[in-house]
């Protein structure tokens, strides 16, 4: 049986392109990206999405909020699974309830540290270096009603350098974003 993955992302969707193109290549894997949601018109993430014939939609935030429009659309696209990209808004709770362990976001920190409401971007980098960090990484995790508390589900390192900007970190963190995510992404669904 093959397994259906919706993306939800607010923003570049630089993550959200690299897991479609991984499940592309792996076609025996079937694990197919149905479908692309975002919280904003503009975001890059639509775009990338077309571009790679994904279907894709823009949902305002007040349907975000109710939860139940965005829930019959994946109930009818027979998602098993849904992956944060760069998402800002709050799930919904009744999307919580729908879809219990099968909600995944990616941090690009070591939580708990640097996680929660605002914590996101540039600004996690920025904190991580103004604090001397040695290390810093990635933390793929479920989701549950408060930002970045949900159960771990991996977490993967890579050392900072004393003179690091948060430029460099940030692309250290990227880095293994897009090595890791796809992977863990399929080991959930397989
Ligand atoms: C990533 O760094 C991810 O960890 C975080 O948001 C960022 C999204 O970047 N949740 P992009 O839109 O995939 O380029």
């Amino acid at each position: 049986m093959g397994k259906n993955i919706v993306i939800f992302a607010s923003g570049t969707g630089t993550n959200a392109e690299n897991i479609i193109r991984y499940f592309e290549k792996k076609k025996s894997a079937s694990i197919k990206i149905k479908l692309v949601l975002s919280n904003k018109k503009e975001a890059q993430v639509l775009e990338r999405a077309k571009r790679l014939n994904i279907p894709c939609r823009y949902i305002p935030k007040n349907d975000w909020e109710k939860g139940e429009e965005i829930l019959s659309l994946l109930q009818s696209n027979e998602i098993d699974l849904i992956v944060l990209a760069g998402f800002l808004l709050k799930v919904p709770d009744s999307l919580l309830e729908a879809y219990p362990r099968r909600i995944v976001n990616i941090h690009p920190a070591l939580l708990p540290k640097y996680g929660g409401k605002g914590m996101y971007g540039n600004r996690v980098h920025e904190a991580v270096a103004a604090a001397g960090e040695t290390e810093t990484g990635i933390t793929i995790h479920y989701i549950n009603k408060e930002y970045d508390k949900g159960e771990i589900i991996s977490q993967v390192t890579c050392p900072i350098q004393p003179d690091d900007t948060p430029e460099e970190i940030a692309s250290k963190v990227h880095a293994l974003e897009y090595e890791y995510y796809p992977q863990v992404i399929e080991s959930l669904l397989s």
